[in-house]
């Protein structure tokens, strides 16, 4: 456990880090997967539902919540703010009383660390007329701007300023306190981030709120299902228009996080990678239907029991080369382009991965190049030429999903793969080793 003292208005905070040792994942390749595997709740979710419930004044209880990193570090920026988090991990349970909040500011230390903190923007905006948070800044994967989030604030009638890396959002108008007016916004672009903190915001604004050109991502609508059962009005969302009627207060709520998608995307490649037999529990098929007609294409065989079980057994031929292009929802979601390029490489023939959202979403692909695979970079496609085999080698964690990649990959390859920098992958991925190593893999972590 490390001990940080951080100031928030010159008031002194103790800032709690867990002590992240420099663990690495050691995988012996060539063993084939099978058996069942059950997906935990959506990080991509939890943390906006966390987010929004300092909306409300009262208790709210979110289930089926993720035991990793990010859960963790959402609850120390709520808990930096005075707010009164309690986390039962056997439960997956968090109890978040907002009650005793004291200080409206999000600090860099945390932002930094974790860019999803950003969206308490909207619910401390909504809630008590002022935030003040840090610039998340880039990542890996791309500069990650917040200037959407930050015009649909204005358009609802806030004021923001950039001072020393923060940014000072406020109602405040000549009369004091203001409130959030009610407007039409359109998004340039369908960004998750700027649907999900205006939607925040909007809910209690005075007025009614349209948000065009909206994200359409199934976590937008399950933050809705949370919003709405703390006694908010919205509907359309999960389509490009969403309709929000603001009111005066929201209460607590109780509510269960969906199923994570893009974890249950991961294990199935993983499967149509090495599985024969593997079955992926809570895998909700309509979340990941481009995915899936991608991989029948590949010729996968792969089949949904029903609606929230995917089976993948051996592939009865060779598989076939494809091409893919990222896209916002319903589109081919960019969180699961490192893992078919990875099923890729071991395609004969030639494949064309294409990266729309994010511009620096390829970094993996030196580490798997370094296995034996043949992949070219031009622009923002990678050209996969299919390999008959990988070998392992030590590689490292770039970001969550090109750790994910590169793990999938070890499993496949002949010999040993050690992945150093998890920790990039035990932010998102709730016991990924174990879950892996329960359907036959050969992986431990090690410090
Ligand atoms: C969310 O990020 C996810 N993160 C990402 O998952 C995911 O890859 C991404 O959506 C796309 O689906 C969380 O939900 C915590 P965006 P977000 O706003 O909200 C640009 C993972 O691995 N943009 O849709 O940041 C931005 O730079 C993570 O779980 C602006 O330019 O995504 C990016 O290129 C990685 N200005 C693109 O849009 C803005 O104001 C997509 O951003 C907002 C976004």
């Amino acid at each position: 456990m490390v001990l940080n003292l951080t100031y928030v208005n010159g008031k002194k905070y103790r800032v709690v880090y867990r002590l992240i040792l420099v663990e690495r994942f050691i995988i012996k390749g060539g063993r084939t997967l099978s058996g069942r595997v059950s997906i935990s709740g959506a990080k991509n979710s939890a943390l906006k539902l966390m987010a929004a419930s300092l909306l409300s004044g009262s208790e709210t209880t979110i289930r089926n919540v993720p035991m990793i990193e990010d859960v963790y570090t959402m609850v120390e920026v709520l808990k930096t703010m005075g707010v009164k988090v309690s986390i039962d991990t056997t439960g997956k349970t968090l109890k978040i009383h907002p009650g005793s909040i004291k200080s409206q500011e999000a600090p860099y230390e945390m932002v930094r660390k974790m860019r999803a903190s950003v969206l308490v923007t909207g619910p401390l905006l909504a809630r008590f007329g002022r935030a003040r948070v840090a610039i998340p800044g880039g990542c890996n994967i791309g500069s990650r701007g917040i200037d959407l989030h930050l015009k649909g604030f204005e358009v609802l009638g806030a004021k923001y300023g950039i001072e020393h890396g923060y940014i000072n959002c406020s109602t405040e108008n000549k009369m004091g306190h203001g409130r959030l007016k009610g407007a039409d916004i359109n998004l340039d672009f369908p960004s998750r981030g700027a649907t999900e903190n205006l939607m925040m915001a909007a809910a209690l604004a005075h007025g009614r709120t349209t948000i065009t050109n909206a994200a359409r991502e199934p976590e937008i609508a399950d933050l809705a299902g949370f919003l709405n059962r703390m006694g908010a009005c919205i509907s359309g969302a999960g389509t490009d228009t969403i309709t929000i009627e603001g009111v005066e207060t929201l209460h607590g709520a109780e509510y269960e996080v969906m199923p994570d998608s893009i974890e249950a995307g991961t294990f199935i490649a993983a499967a149509s990678i090495c599985g024969n037999g593997v079955i992926i529990e809570n895998a909700v098929r309509h979340n990941l239907e481009v995915f899936y007609l991608k991989l029948k294409e590949i010729g996968v065989n792969i089949d949904a029991a029903n609606e929230n079980t995917i089976r993948v057994d051996r592939p009865e031929a060779d598989y076939r080369p494809i091409n893919v292009s990222t896209l916002p929802y319903p589109g081919f979601p960019t969180d699961l382009q490192p893992v078919i390029t990875v099923l890729l490489t071991l395609v004969q023939g030639v494949s064309i991965v294409t990266e729309n959202v994010f511009e620096n979403r390829f970094m993996y692909v030196d580490e798997l190049n370094r296995m034996g695979a043949n992949i070219k970079i031009e622009g923002h496609h990678a050209v996969v030429k299919g390999v008959r085999k990988l070998s392992g080698a030590p590689v490292r964690a770039f970001d969550l999903r090109a750790g994910a990649a590169v793990v999938l990959a070890g499993l496949a390859a002949e010999g040993t793969t050690e992945v150093s920098d998890i920790y990039h992958i035990q932010r998102g991925y709730e016991n990924f080793d174990l879950k892996l190593k329960g359907l036959g893999a050969d992986i431990s972590m090690t410090g």
